[in-house]
């Protein structure tokens, strides 16, 4: 037998497509209509979720997506290995409790054990929805974890939460919104094994010196490529919220990501999340341009990134 690898952290983009992926099912935008005729400019994307290792054997998976079950089957890396009953997962981690963060768990419910970790609001957020309780809670334990207090969900994987802007997921929203609260109901994620670190944040309404400065001890950043114009939505005539209503930061404009994290080009820095509406996903639009130009790459499904 030969001896155990040491320890390296490994990232596997499971889904880079924001709430509703890459075409939408409804939608016929500019994007979603190349990829619904089969244009190579702009691959499909599944939503929202990111699988991260120390070992490349067993994987916590950063939000459930609702397209988790299609992830499995193109990831080998995801699916069971000898003996009847066998999955790589060994933990789900969930960064608020969006439909496409969180709905995937529903995937995931035939008593394989695992856990599930999430800060208490957004644990609760699920305990108040009985359909989960059929993830039985006797094989998949749910552990409420602090802000701020570094865990071990897998063997040589560091995992710390911390606070990043963000509002009440859509489907708990109610009278007034506040788009940009700072608590445990959207976080952002270190991730560090074999002395490598990655930051996750799949949804920031703003960027706050907290994040600056994990971002700056970090070697990788999956950060949120939701929408490139704060006003992409209304203009496309998709919608009628913005970016910042909607608690996502855009990409490009004042204010936007590439303009506050230039000063974070010493870390690989990718868009995750992304938004069907988004002219990034179209390669070799301009807007793609001006994003790798400033030094980002654009998340897709299937991207392995070892920090
Ligand atoms: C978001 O990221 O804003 C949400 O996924 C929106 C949604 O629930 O569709
Ligand atoms: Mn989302
Ligand atoms: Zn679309």
């Amino acid at each position: 037998m030969s001896p155990p690898e040491a320890p390296h952290l490994r990232a596997l983009v499971l889904g880079s497509g924001g709430g509703g992926g890459v075409p939408q099912w409804n939608c016929r935008c500019r994007v979603c209509r190349l990829a619904w005729d089969g244009d190579l400019r702009v691959k499909p994307r599944t939503q929202s979720s990111l699988a991260v290792s120390a070992d490349g054997e067993t994987w916590l998976v950063l939000n459930a997506s609702i397209d988790l079950r299609q992830q499995i089957l193109a990831t080998p890396a995801m699916q069971p290995k000898g003996g009847d009953r066998h999955s790589p997962i060994a933990a789900v981690l969930l960064t608020n409790t969006d439909v496409d963060h969180a709905a995937g768990l529903l995937a995931l419910r035939e008593r394989q054990p695992f856990m599930v970790f999430g800060t208490r609001a957004t644990l609760d957020a699920i305990g108040a929805n009985r359909i989960f309780d059929v993830v039985a809670h006797d094989v998949v334990p749910r552990r409420a974890v602090e802000l701020f207090d570094p865990f071990e969900p897998l063997p040589h994987l560091s995992v710390e939460l911390f606070p990043v802007p963000g509002k009440v997921p859509l489907w708990l929203e109610e009278g007034e919104v506040r788009t940009d609260m700072i608590g445990d109901a959207t976080v952002g994620v270190s991730v560090e094994a074999g002395g490598r670190r990655l930051v996750y944040a799949p949804g920031c309404a703003r960027i706050t010196d907290e994040l600056h400065k994990r971002i700056a001890g970090a070697h990788a950043l999956f950060f949120d490529g939701t929408l490139y114009a704060d006003d992409e939505m209304i203009a496309n005539g998709l919608g009628e919220k913005t970016g910042r209503r909607m608690g996502h930061m855009p990409v490009a404009g004042p204010g936007g990501t590439l303009d506050e994290l230039t000063r974070h080009d010493h870390v690989r820095r990718v868009l995750i999340h992304i938004n069907n509406s988004n002219p990034i996903l179209i390669e070799g639009s301009p807007e793609e341009e001006v994003v790798k130009a400033a030094g980002w790459e654009i998340a897709y499904d299937g991207m392995e990134v070892r920090p």
